[in-house]
């Protein structure tokens, strides 16, 4: 941009500031322009015409062409390189208007400026009035579309050092070094920039004639898929539960059978999670398979498992497993880590090959009443399929809205 520019207030730890200030000065320059265009006819190529077309001269013949290298060479291929989903499609339709916008105003701006030198030099007085009027029309709708779309991508999608990139490029392409590419100031937060995280899904579809009728089923089989899209911890479910007082909490367990029964996992018998559901047995169970974009929301009431089940379970676990299971009073504070590797040493001295399962160690198991089946769709129209148990023990199923 121009000296003026750099004077301005927004510096180039704020390029999209930047950018946006120098439409103000293109706007300023336009209306240059269509002033110069009612002068000429009264008052000819005098003082006052004569500096107003070299400053447009000034403007156009440099600091726009850095403004529109900014966007073709750094805004918009940082862009590409960040946008996902709906970001990306708008970008699609949108750059090659930008540039096509960037060429045309180019050729519109080659007449101009034959003309407005000869009245800079005082040799001719003569405008063309529609090509000023196209010249100002499409720089208008340009830096509108960029305004409404690109400049709010960007602050969303970049993060700090993105736009720091952004800005030492645009300072540089004018001969000025910022900061070395390091964010110039204060980075915003992350809590922040959570907001511009946006995947859009596509992967597939779930149809009425696409699910079983029994829920079971129908989970055994996205199951499969899960492990054969070797999806991260297919067994990972997030357990909800709430205590006495109606406050809920949840965490992470592995489920470790399901079948017609229910969805069973192990744990601690003294732990929160228990004391909650012995309060309210009442849970939520909740799978995320990310790489499918499907998640599984079960709700239904927790039982624990047989005495022979849990024995079961606990045998097949390796004995490390065994004995932290023994050693750790699970979800009860301890003063530090040492300490919880002595209750360890100490219980492995003691244990010998085969420790017996401790009492308060073993398996819940819920058993569903509604499962949901959510599959992602594009622009978050989602699918969503829920199974709910009747009194007799068969399932209904509806479409719920996304
Ligand atoms: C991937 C993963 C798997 C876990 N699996 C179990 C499990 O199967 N059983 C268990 O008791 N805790 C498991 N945990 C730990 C629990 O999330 C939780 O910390 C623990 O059960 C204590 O929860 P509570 O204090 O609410 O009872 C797992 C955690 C993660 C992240």
């Amino acid at each position: 941009m121009n000296d003026s520019l750099l004077d301005a207030a927004p510096g180039f730890d704020q390029p999209i500031a930047v950018l946006k200030h120098c439409h103000g000065r293109i706007r300023k320059q336009l209306s240059t322009l269509e002033r110069l265009l009612a002068h000429l006819p009264e008052h000819g190529a005098d003082e006052q015409a004569r500096q107003a077309a070299a400053a447009v001269l000034k403007y156009f013949e440099k600091a726009a062409h850095l403004h529109h290298d900014d966007e073709e060479q750094d805004l918009i291929p940082m862009l590409r390189a960040v946008a996902q989903g709906e970001d990306a499609a708008t970008l699609q339709g949108l750059a090659p208007t930008i540039l096509q916008d960037h060429k045309e105003m180019d050729a519109i701006w080659q007449d101009l400026h034959e003309q407005l030198t000869a009245i800079a030099e005082g040799s001719a007085a003569t405008l063309s009035s529609p090509g000023v009027q196209r010249f100002v029309q499409r720089y208008t709708a340009h830096m509108e579309r960029e305004e409404s779309t690109m400049a709010p991508m960007a602050m969303r999608l970049f993060s700090s050092e993105q736009m720091a990139r952004l800005g030492a490029a645009m300072g540089r392409r004018r001969g000025i070094e910022v900061g070395n590419g390091a964010p110039a100031v204060a980075a915003p937060a992350i809590g922040d920039a959570v907001a511009g995280l946006r995947k859009d899904y596509g992967q597939a579809s779930l149809n009425d004639d696409d699910v079983l009728d029994d829920p079971i089923a129908q989970f055994t089989h996205w199951f499969e898929q899960a492990l054969k899209a070797e999806v991260n911890e297919p067994n990972a479910m997030n357990v909800a539960t709430v205590d006495a007082d109606g406050r809920p909490s949840s965490r992470i367990v592995l489920v470790k059978q399901f079948d017609a029964r229910g969805f069973t996992w192990y744990t601690n018998y003294d732990s929160r999670k228990a004391q909650e559901l012995r309060a309210n047995p009442h849970a939520a169970l909740l799978f995320f398979w990310s790489e499918l974009e499907r998640q599984v929301r079960i709700e239904g009431r927790v039982e624990t498992t047989s005495t022979e089940e849990s024995d079961k379970y606990f045998h097949s676990r390796p004995l490390k497993s065994r004995l932290s299971a023994i050693a750790s009073r699970q979800s009860a504070p301890i003063a530090n880590r040492a300490d919880l590797e002595r209750n360890y040493e100490a219980v492995a001295a003691q244990a010998g090959e085969t420790p017996p399962r401790p009492a308060n160690w073993g398996g819940f198991r819920l058993v569903p009443e509604r499962i949901e089946f959510w599959q992602g769709r594009r622009s978050r129209f989602h699918d969503r399929i829920v199974y709910t148990r009747q009194e007799d023990g068969s399932w209904t199923r509806e479409r719920l809205q996304p």
